[in-house]
């Protein structure tokens, strides 16, 4: 039997990973756990995309080393990944020398084969999107992808023959109907191949991006990040190696929508050129905004799911992003929504009925399983087995939402069954104690297969679930597993129904951040001390004539009385900073503010209404040291 082999994109290691990385990594967990738990082993893959312009240029920014700064951003989406009980079976990394030499040994055989060929090209880059545009595709001048501004390119390139497989890979697409899907992906894949397809440039001149993998027939290229990007699914599993042959092809490629092109039509061309197989499935999902609008760092709205998890459980939330919006749709990620799915589903309805019926075994049964009905009621095995039929239909689909309502009307079905049966009523008739035994193996019954449902989805809550249930392992997903007998112990709800205090903490903990604007450049330690920080006193102040910000001041320093014009006139009077103690940068240039020489600066802090000065919370003499 072949291994069910899942994989995520590799993420970029630019900035910290937030909810869309976290939606499409606990799909495929779930899936690897569904197939695993069935018996099916699974491979699951995940990691990080360590090369490219958008890596170096973040690098650059935060002013660390890129290994050290590609190391950290790693570290950072393993960690997550861990936290949020993701069972990935590797993690690959681009920057990782397996992967190197899979690329550079694939960069090789299609330069040898004639499937790479070098040309000049002419033509507009959008920089941030690391793409060629033509003339005719810009918008108003701009690229057409981000908006952006292009720059006009004159260089030697090496090109890709992905246009000579235009036909080859519309007829894949046409003849395997679950290639691509949801079906309007594929319909977007097969209309974007109606126009013509061109070859695709794929190296980058290290005078102008050194940070990428070489060609192996030209040092003085790096590779395009997608072509290196995207044969982490095979360098991963060890291609070219015999081994790869275990794992390829994949099943299902997991993606958002975003990168669609790259995937079915990039990636397919470039296997078919490396004479190698298909993946069964690329699935495009669909793209989550948050309460409304688009997530992005200078709107400070991104949801980081670590702090979510954090603050509202784990399962809590792998079950509200595989239960909230229809695999393949996009959504919308709101507090509200998030807060109501726990408790209208998870507090409410499944963990209310799970603790119901293992009290009333508590209760009644001293704690054990009555024993299993020598006659199961067939309408017990219809409507479970319907449910679990329906469930399993729908994760094999990747229907997650739509199997988890199955699972939540199975307790629906079973809190009326409790409700019209009354345990209650029964147990106080000994002789209905045949009756009431029934009914509470039908609980304890369903409790099971609950669990089984909800096993891959919220796998603390599944191991949880069956210590109480007096189980190792969930069973068979049909109705009569429990054979009566095992111990009972209803301990503490599943998922505590989240009360005001607890909600007001979560929408704290989520709320938008102020929106940062340019990420600070990080400085090191000399660098700080290059500014010459000095306390000073404040011993006269006037306004600077004709001036209604400045104010002239004269500052003691200890060694000297120095000219500090400053911006503060709108804030304070000359009488009120007289005496002050201040902070001084002393070694500012000299400069003339309205004619008025200044030699130095005040330290503040505003956010552009009320300014305040920083000074000392002790007072101290002028002239002393500030670091
Ligand atoms: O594109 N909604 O990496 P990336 C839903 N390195 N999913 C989202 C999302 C959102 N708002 N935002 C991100 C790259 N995602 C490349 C991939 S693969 C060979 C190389 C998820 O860090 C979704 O899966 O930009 C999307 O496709 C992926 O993150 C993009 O991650
Ligand atoms: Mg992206």
């Amino acid at each position: 039997m072949k291994k069910f082999y899942v994989t995520t994109p590799i993420y970029y290691v630019n900035d910290v990973p937030h909810l869309g990385h976290a939606y499409t990594t606990i799909a495929a967990d779930v899936l690897a756990r569904y197939h695993r738990l069935n018996g099916h082993p699974a491979f699951f893959l995940t990691g990080t995309d360590e090369h490219g312009q958008k890596a170096e240029q973040a690098a650059k920014k935060s002013g660390i080393p890129m290994q050290e700064y590609v190391d950290k951003y790693a570290v950072v989406f393993k960690e997550l990944w861990k936290k949020l009980n993701s069972t990935n079976d590797d993690f690959i990394r681009t920057t990782e020398e397996r992967h190197k030499a899979a690329v550079q040994r694939a960069l090789q055989m299609l330069h040898e084969k004639g499937e790479i060929y070098a040309d000049s090209y002419e033509g507009w880059y959008c920089v941030p999107c690391e793409r060629f545009w033509m003339e005719k595709d810009l918008k108003e001048g701009n690229c057409p992808d981000c908006g952006r501004k292009v720059e006009q390119i004159k260089e030697k390139n090496y090109f890709f023959r992905m246009g000579s497989y235009q036909q080859r890979l519309k007829d894949h697409i046409n003849a395997n109907a679950g290639f691509i899907l949801p079906q309007s992906r594929r319909n977007e894949v097969l209309g974007f191949l109606e126009k013509p397809l061109g070859d695709l440039c794929i190296s980058r001149p290290k005078a102008r991006l050194s940070w990428g993998i070489e060609l192996p027939f030209d040092k003085d290229y790096v590779t395009y990040v997608w072509f290196d990007a995207l044969m982490n699914y095979v360098s991963a599993t060890g291609w070219p190696d015999e081994r790869f042959n275990k794992a390829w092809p994949a099943s299902v490629h997991l993606i958002g929508k975003d990168i669609l092109t790259t995937h079915a039509v990039y990636w397919s061309t470039m296997l078919m050129a490396l004479g190698l197989d298909l993946p069964k499935t690329i699935f495009a999902h669909g793209w989550w905004t948050v309460e409304g609008k688009k997530m992005s760092k200078s709107l400070g709205n991104v949801v980081e799911p670590g702090k979510a998890a954090d603050v509202v459980g784990v399962d809590q939330f792998r079950y509200f992003l595989m239960r909230e919006v229809p695999f393949g749709l996009d959504g919308d990620f709101s507090v509200d929504a998030l807060i109501s799915r726990v408790n209208v589903d998870l507090a409410n309805n499944l963990g209310n009925l799970v603790s119901r019926a293992l009290k009333m075994v508590e209760k009644y049964c001293d704690s054990t399983v009555p024993s299993r009905p020598a006659d199961i009621d067939a309408h017990w095995i219809t409507l479970n087995g319907d449910a679990i039929a329906r469930y399993a239909e729908s994760i094999e689909r990747l229907e997650f939402s739509r199997a988890l309502e199955e699972m939540i009307r199975l307790c629906d079905t079973v809190n009326r069954f409790i409700v019209e049966s009354e345990p209650w009523a029964l147990a106080k008739e000994p002789a209905k104690k045949g009756k009431l035994d029934n009914v509470l193996y039908a609980c304890a019954e369903s409790a099971r297969l609950i669990g089984k449902m909800l096993e891959p989805f919220m796998p603390q809550a599944a191991e949880r679930l069956k210590k109480q249930l007096g189980l190792v392992e969930f069973g068979a997903p049909e109705w009569g597993g429990l054979k009566g007998g095992e111990k009972i112990t209803a301990g503490e709800a599943l998922f505590p129904r989240m009360d005001e205090k607890k909600i007001a903490e979560i929408k704290a903990a989520l709320a938008p951040a102020v929106p940062r604007k340019e990420e600070t450049a990080l400085i090191t330690f000399d660098e700080f001390m290059k500014v010459d920080l000095r306390t000073g006193i404040v011993v006269s102040a006037e306004p600077v004539p004709k001036s209604k910000k400045l104010l002239k001041l004269q500052v003691d320093l200890g060694t000297e009385t120095r000219q500090v014009v400053a911006g503060i006139a709108e804030h304070y009077t000359p009488e009120a900073v007289v005496g002050k103690q201040v902070l001084v940068v002393a070694n500012l240039k000299p400069a003339k503010l309205m004619g008025v020489e200044s030699h130095g600066m005040l330290l503040a802090a505003g956010d552009g209404g009320k300014l305040v000065l920083a000074g000392t919370w002790e007072p101290v003499k002028g002239g002393l040291k500030v670091k």
